[in-house]
């Protein structure tokens, strides 16, 4: 297994280039089962949550074709629809097939997710959307067994809580329903703006694009023709290295980051001392003299994200002060908690509200990875902790940052992959 091997970074220096968002990805690969032709995607991310997709969709017996960031994926030979167990473990975003597969063949089999690391992450606001649409749906040693043998209706489906692919999965049913439907408060994340762009520049009226509330036209099952789709820039990378100028006191830039889609993001390392120069396709960081603390409460988009929560918890200990950052979205999303104390971190965790003092200083030692946003915390500290930090377990890492180690060489950190 490899692992990353980091020596105190001196100020980082030069400029980084953002690859396609791995959220986006995930949907507009799953939505090319409503597409009747080959579909090409650029900006396409190389990260292992990426080629899982891929292959289940490849096990249904779709081709796909993935090189240099450009996928061409063509769904016109599907022979089953049956998503069996052994991948989708391994990436629960594997049900955003769920809606495409049972909308286009009127019956499928999704393995359950299962929960992961961060939380049990149950997957009953689809299926009841579903089931509103008119779909018979079991749950049979382990599968969910769903039947819509006459197509999916549209429905006004209300969601409880706002789930980001359960938004997805429901607007692609949506697209090749009889009728309309509408989804009340629904995610407003960038990815599902995307997913709603692309499937309307593809025949599928949607209104309330961007908003809580949407409203989808179906086809009645007659499958779209999607034109070249070119992935949004990903947000979670971006702000991760932000926070990588922020904790070295380096002014970094990213290119192709999107500084529309950082807003929460931007304004909390404002708030922590930080400025910026912002333009239409790239971010550079001016970091603070000395980081102010912070105080964050994780909520869904526009709001600070959770998927931020980790990178601001490593940062926060180089805060001169005390931080408070409370996770409001995942039930255990604070595992880099014991990890960074080990490396000296002053942190206390009361429920969901951890309680950071700084400024504290950082000692590298050996560390263990526990999902993905947590592994970028790891990394975050390793580029300021005195001795040299080893991270195990990356291969949480590489589900959804490309080529990290390199992009952090090229402006000068000290940060190797080695093997076990
Ligand atoms: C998406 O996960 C992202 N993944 C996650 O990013 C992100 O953390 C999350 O949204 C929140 O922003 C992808 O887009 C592939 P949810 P998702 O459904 O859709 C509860 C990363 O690091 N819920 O919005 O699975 C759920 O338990 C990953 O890139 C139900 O109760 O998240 C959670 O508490 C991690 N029932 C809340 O809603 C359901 O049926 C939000 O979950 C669905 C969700």
């Amino acid at each position: 297994m490899d692992y990353l091997s980091i020596t105190k970074a001196n100020t980082l220096h030069g400029s980084i280039n953002i690859s396609g968002s791995k959220n986006a990805a995930l949907p507009l690969i799953a939505m090319c089962i409503l597409a009747h032709n080959c579909v090409n995607l650029s900006n396409m991310p190389c990260v292992k949550d990426i080629s899982t997709l891929m292959t289940l969709l490849q096990n249904l017996g779709s081709t796909y074709t993935f090189k240099n960031n450009q996928a061409a994926i063509d769904t016109s030979k599907i022979l089953h629809t049956k998503a069996t167990y052994d991948i989708v473990k391994t990436m629960r975003a594997s049900i955003l097939v769920l809606g495409p597969l049972l909308a286009r063949f009127g019956h499928c089999e999704v393995s359950l997710p299962g929960g992961c690391a961060i939380g049990q992450r149950p997957v009953d606001l689809h299926l009841k959307a579903l089931e509103q649409m008119g779909a018979s749906i079991e749950i049979k040693s382990g599968y969910i067994q769903a039947k819509a043998p006459k197509g999916l209706k549209g429905a006004d489906i209300v969601f409880d809580k706002i789930t980001v692919t359960g938004t997805a999965n429901i607007i692609m049913a949506a697209a090749l329903a009889h009728g309309t439907t509408t989804i009340t408060n629904a995610a407003k994340e960038p990815e599902v703006v995307q997913l709603c762009e692309i499937l309307s520049k593809s025949g599928i009226k949607i209104e309330g694009i961007a908003t809580s509330s949407l409203t989808i036209a179906g086809t009645s099952g007659k499958l779209i023709e999607i034109a070249p789709v070119a992935i949004i820039p990903d947000r979670i990378e971006a702000g991760t290295y932000l926070c990588a100028g922020a904790i070295t006191k380096s002014s970094l830039t990213l290119n192709g980051a999107n500084h529309e889609h950082l807003h929460a993001v931007i304004s909390k390392l404002e708030e922590m001392g930080c400025t910026f120069t912002l333009t239409c396709n790239a971010i550079t960081i001016h970091p603070a003299k000395n980081l102010r603390p912070i105080n964050i409460v994780t909520q869904e988009y526009p709001a600070f994200p959770t998927d931020m929560q980790a990178q601001f918890l490593a940062l926060a200990t180089q805060a001169n002060g005390t931080s408070i950052i409370e996770e409001r979205l995942f039930e255990n999303r604070f595992m880099h908690i014991s990890e960074l104390q080990r490396m000296g971190a002053d942190i206390k965790l009361n429920g969901h509200v951890a309680t950071i003092t700084g400024k504290t200083k950082l000692s590298g030692t050996d560390v263990m990875a526990t999902d993905l946003r947590a592994s970028s915390a790891l990394i975050l500290a390793a580029l300021v902790a005195d001795k040299k930090t080893t991270v195990h377990r990356i291969y949480h890492l590489d589900r959804g940052y490309e080529k990290l180690e390199q992009k952090l060489q090229n402006v000068g950190a000290d940060i190797l992959r080695l093997k076990e």
